[in-house]
């Protein structure tokens, strides 16, 4: 008997062991996940639901169990966990493979499982599963989060079959959920259209997200999505699931609604030109999927994943965000160090944290005049900034702010000494002419002297200046040319191994500068996810900075992402609206400018440098506190959001009013998220220089209560007028 067989005949006898019931029961605060075995030894979905309240209960959840065929015989169909192509199920599997004698059928069966408690608040959960005639093994992995009601979830699978497996799915994760009717919210985008959204109803049949993209993943399709069940999601009511995939590259949500109306929701990388062939031995671990389920809306909803994620997944997700001035838009390419000098005494007028030196300081071969060349000579180009970065480091303490640069190190130009040193390290088809996005290519991160060579363009930048105190990470190309010279024959691995190369870069990076605040930004927001947020700690929500715009592209986002990871600047993109709007919309969010100040009138710099004063004064509220969006944009001419701190003892209140009519009937906002016991002072704050508050509840007080129930009449008739107003308890 060889040793193949023996595994065999092991995972035969535990199989019949565990053929008797076997229930997983997982949970947070607020929901149930429950799996169970079925007499096949097989394991289902039993139930994902609101909490149950009465452990005893359990007992009657079956839902594998699908009606009697017309001779009485019942297959358990539908609802496992875990399927693979090739079973008795006939809808979308989670996992494709074809094992070594060429058969492409797989059965999975329960073996054992496991609860360990990482801390108070969270378990994780391994379920071992393993086939009885292939020695192929899977572990489904779930963290469970109590408080934040937030589970997430991935899949390792591994085989010790005599040669490599071809696995043509590898899902992080399937969930089923039945309901009389699906609402579908999902983003769409482009460069400075970004997290646009739309809602369907489901019907039979599937319905695809994806992306491939490769880098710059997210341009065209977000990794997260909204699903209403009985009705499009609410904000304040209703069941609402949120769902995201931490995966930085390709990614594949399907959702299949099946011949019953059941739906499964299956999430992970998108297998799409990745067959992947898996050596014996070897771990395929998928990304982590992150949902939570909401009996009370979006927002609430929202709110768990924004705890979730301050408290366990974004870099220094605890840690304070800095204020800053970028000089992309006051100056794009044309700068020398005068005017990075002015720009930085500006960044002190305004009470800003830091500078940031954007595109364009590098190369000099290729000097990195535009955007068509010198991507990958990351020398100081010494033409424009004759005293390098340490003169820029030095300049830019004597203004008495921190210092922080621009890199876009995953890419190159063939116009650079990078590309013309190492050729093969780019993304590029041996035996076609090349396709070029913004003239650039991608590097081959799934070789590891790439991977050396991008971790040392950071790495030499701080060594050479440790006080540079913030990284901005471009990432403005997809894959062009996919063929990768190091891969050679293995090319279907490419999508998958350059994201993972990407993340051994950013995790050696995390190790050596664990406290470094970094933006990650991609072309705008083409990049906004939760393993990428891990190794960053805030992204650029889009290039467009038009506050009517950024309103709805905000709202979007926040959805899926806590305040203080989206960055947002003012700028001067839409001039006809005044400073105030600008500033009210950037100041919702994690707050810095994109402007010049000579651009200003002087009480335009003096309302700015007070804006940035009442921020810092709110920053426990706007990056801390609770979120709450109360008036859509998208239900008409307004828009308005709140934050309150943790002790309720202060909130901060935005409205804007976008293109109301003629003296438009206007309704007073309610409040969300306050102490109805407390007592709060109402002030209208971020008011031009020597103009007054017209808000009728300026300077009074009013209960919580009161707030909630009645509210305050925030809104005018006036177009692109912004309101900030503070509410302090007294
Ligand atoms: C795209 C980014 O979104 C911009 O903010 C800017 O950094 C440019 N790239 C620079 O090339």
């Amino acid at each position: 008997m060889n040793k193949q067989h023996l595994i065999i005949i092991l995972l035969m006898i535990s199989h019949c062991l565990y053929a008797q019931q076997t229930t997983i029961h997982m949970g947070t605060s607020e929901t149930d996940l429950i799996l169970k075995t079925a007499p096949n030894g097989r394991l289902y979905q039993a139930y994902f639901g609101e909490k149950l309240i009465n452990p005893s209960d359990i007992t009657h959840l079956s839902h594998y169990i699908t009606k009697p065929a017309s001779d009485g015989s019942v297959t358990p169909r539908g609802w496992e966990v875990y399927p693979v192509s090739g079973g008795e199920d006939f809808f979308e599997p989670a996992f494709a493979i074809q094992h070594n004698d060429g058969n492409m059928t797989s059965y999975l069966y329960f073996q054992s499982s496991k609860t360990q408690k990482i801390d108070n608040n969270t378990q994780h959960i391994s379920i071992e599963m393993a086939d009885d005639k292939y020695p192929l093994f899977v572990t489904l992995h779930y963290i469970t989060y109590h408080k934040e009601n937030v589970i997430k979830s991935w899949t390792e699978i591994k085989h010790k079959e005599k040669k490599p497996v071809e696995i043509s799915q590898y899902a992080s994760s399937m969930l089923c959920f039945e309901s009389p009717s699906y609402y579908l919210t999902e983003y769409s985008g482009d460069w400075a259209k970004e997290a646009q959204e739309s809602t369907q109803k489901l019907q039979f049949g599937k319905k695809i997200i994806d992306t491939k993209l490769g880098s710059r993943a997210a341009m065209y399709a977000y990794p997260f999505f909204q699903l209403g069940f009985e009705q499009e999601a609410q904000e304040n009511q209703g069941k609402v699931l949120l769902g995201t995939i931490g995966w930085t590259g390709n990614f594949r949500f399907t959702f299949d609604v099946d011949n019953v109306g059941n739906l499964r929701i299956i999430s992970g990388i998108n297998p799409h030109a990745s067959t992947y062939s898996l050596n014996p031995n070897e771990v395929f671990k998928t990304p982590e999927f992150i949902y939570t389920l909401s009996y009370n809306g979006i927002g609430k909803a929202s709110r768990n994943l924004h705890n979730w994620a301050r408290n366990y997944q974004i870099k220094n997700g605890k840690e304070d965000r800095f204020t800053l001035l970028n000089n992309w838009e006051a100056t794009y390419f044309n700068f020398d160090e005068p005017q990075l000098s002015q720009l930085m005494h500006e960044a002190k007028e305004l009470g800003v944290d830091l500078f940031l030196l954007d595109d364009g300081w590098f190369a000099n071969k290729y000097p990195r005049e535009n955007d068509k060349a010198g991507l990958g000579d990351w020398e100081v180009m010494k033409s424009k900034l004759p005293h390098g970065l340490p003169g820029l480091v030095e300049e830019a303490k004597k203004a008495g702010v921190k210092f922080g640069i621009w890199v876009e190190p995953e890419m190159v130009n063939p116009k650079s000494e990078l590309f013309e040193k190492n050729p093969d390290w780019a993304i590029k088809l041996p035996n076609r002419e090349t396709y070029y996005y913004r003239n650039q290519l991608v590097l081959d991160l799934s070789n590891p002297k790439v991977q050396d060579y991008v971790f040392s363009v950071v790495d030499n930048i701080l060594t050479e200046n440790p006080d540079i105190a913030y990284f901005k990470w471009d990432c403005n190309s997809p894959i062009t040319n996919i063929y990768s010279p190091y891969l050679k024959e293995k090319q279907s691995h490419l999508y998958i191994n350059h994201v993972r190369g990407v993340y051994n870069v950013l995790d050696r990076l995390n190790e050596k500068y664990p406290h470094l605040p970094m933006m990650m930004c991609s072309g705008g927001g083409a990049r906004c996810d939760y393993k990428g947020l891990e190794y960053f700690t805030e992204f650029w929500c889009s290039d467009n900075t038009d506050p009517i715009d950024r309103i709805f592209i905000q709202w979007n986002f926040s959805k899926f992402f806590p305040i203080k990871s989206m960055a947002a600047h003012v700028t001067t993109w839409n001039k006809e609206a005044s400073i105030k709007f600008r500033t009210d919309v950037a100041m919702m969010c994690k707050f810095g400018f994109d402007i010049s100040l000579k651009d200003l009138t002087e009480n335009e710099r003096t309302f700015c440098t007070q804006a940035v004063t009442n921020y810092n004064q709110f920053k426990d509220a706007i990056l801390e506190g609770d979120f709450y969006r109360l008036v859509s944009p998208y239900d008409g001419n307004h828009a308005s959001v709140m934050h309150v701190n943790e002790n309720k003892d202060k909130a901060i209140l935005f409205t804007y009013d976008l293109f109301p009519l003629y003296s438009e009937k206007t309704f007073p906002i309610k409040l969300q998220g306050l102490d109805s016991q407390k007592r709060y002072k109402v002030t209208e704050i971020n008011l031009m220089p020597n103009s007054n508050s017209s808000l009728s509840a300026n300077g009074k007080t009013y209960s919580g209560d009161y707030l909630m129930k009645v509210g305050i009449e925030g809104f005018t008739a006036s177009r692109m007028n912004s309101r900030v107003i503070k509410l302090t308890v007294e």
